[in-house]
């Protein structure tokens, strides 16, 4: 064989073993063509406070239709109004920042407005079903009552296009017993399983005021059958979330603190509780020391029913696309596990079995 000859079918053998090796362009090409990780666009907020979501807009909004004067017109002043400063070290600050917010959803046109804007945001940004929370008796400074207040919160729902029902909080603090049972009686008279009233919850700051002084409010509620949650091992220890167990809770706010319990942690799986759990603001309130252990994905490797949620997202500057992407980046959470988690929403939501066939078609899509 001449050497041209020889060269050529060198060439040749090489170029059919780099196809039979699978290399070249068809192998990039087919690289490129590999879809895309979908991770979640859709989503589903079980903690939402009202009084935590207001944004500079909604403010401005509900001002105007009241006539109230703000206290500021400069964006970053009002800004700094409505969102909690960097050095929060504790919920009892974080709680501070409700006042604000709480003053311009003191008349039943506000509350209601509120509502509205707040639901039409969190469309806007994706989510498919919310359910708000709301204090009734933190509504009543200028003469409203707290059947007013819910009526008229009821009256918000009607004017969104987002799928959303509300939660009654009970406040922990001193001095109300008889608002937080007036709360339970109007839960009662206004429950529905959709489109309105659907459950209560225990609101304010936990270190101060323990879940154990509110054991008689939510065995009336058991005795109703009105469905609640419970904020519990957010602020106070695993205990707290044990006695919310022990209540009947069928979700707990936060549940952080759940690790510091291995018995805890086993009535959660056993017992199927979800935990409503919302990275900013444990993170804001410092309801872990450090947020490199954060416990949610090892309550999700556990099979714990994990769900993802703002809780104060226009104090905490949050939205819930951005909670998902923030648990993607400093986590790892994956597209398998987001679907979990939604699912886990779907089935914890205080919603009829018709309503939750429609959501899972429409995370489907
Ligand atoms: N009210 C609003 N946000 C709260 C939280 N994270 N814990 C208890 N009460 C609240
Ligand atoms: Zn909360």
């Amino acid at each position: 064989m001449s050497k041209k000859y020889c060269v050529l079918s060198m060439f040749l053998a090489a170029c059919l073993l780099l196809s039979l090796a699978g290399c070249g362009k068809k192998k990039d090409k087919k690289k490129t063509d590999t879809p895309a990780v979908k991770y979640a666009d859709k989503y589903i907020d079980l903690h939402l406070h009202l009084d935590g979501a207001i944004t500079v807009d909604i403010a401005k909004k509900l001002a105007e239709l009241q006539g109230i004067e703000l206290p500021t017109e400069d964006e970053a002043e009002l800004t700094k109004l409505l969102t909690v400063s960097a050095d929060c070290k504790s919920l009892n600050d974080f709680l501070k920042c409700f006042d604000f917010p709480l003053s311009l959803m003191q008349t039943e046109e506000g509350l209601r407005e509120a509502v509205h804007l707040v639901a039409d945001n969190i469309k806007s940004q994706g989510v498919i079903y919310a359910e708000i929370r709301f204090a009734p008796q933190l509504h009543t400074n200028n003469g409203m009552t707290q059947e007013d207040a819910i009526k008229a919160a009821i009256d918000g729902l009607k004017e969104t296009d987002l799928k959303a029902n509300l939660i009654l909080c009970l406040m922990r603090g001193d001095g109300n017993h008889d608002a937080n049972l007036e709360t339970v009686e109007l839960a009662k008279k206004y429950l529905v399983e959709d489109g309105g009233v659907v459950a209560i919850d225990i609101a304010g700051a936990e270190a101060l005021y323990p879940t154990a002084d509110y054991r008689d409010l939510f065995e009336l509620a058991k005795s109703y059958n009105i469905p609640f949650t419970i904020h519990a091992g957010e602020a106070d220890g695993a205990e707290s979330v044990k006695l919310a167990i022990e209540y009947g809770a069928a979700r707990i706010g936060h549940g952080v603190r759940s690790y510091e319990s291995e018995e805890v942690l086993k009535l959660l799986t056993d017992k199927d509780i979800f935990l409503e759990m919302c990275p900013t603001s444990n993170r804001q309130t410092c309801a872990v020391e450090d947020m490199s252990k954060y416990p949610f994905m090892d309550y999700l490797g556990r099979g714990i029913k994990v769900t993802l949620n703002t809780d104060d997202m226009g104090i905490e500057g949050t939205t819930l696309a951005e909670e998902f992407r923030y648990m993607e980046k400093e986590f790892g959470l994956t597209a398998e596990q987001e679907k979990i988690i939604l699912e886990n929403s779907v089935e914890a939501a205080f919603t009829t079995d018709s309503v939750k066939e429609e959501l899972r078609k429409q995370l489907q899509d």
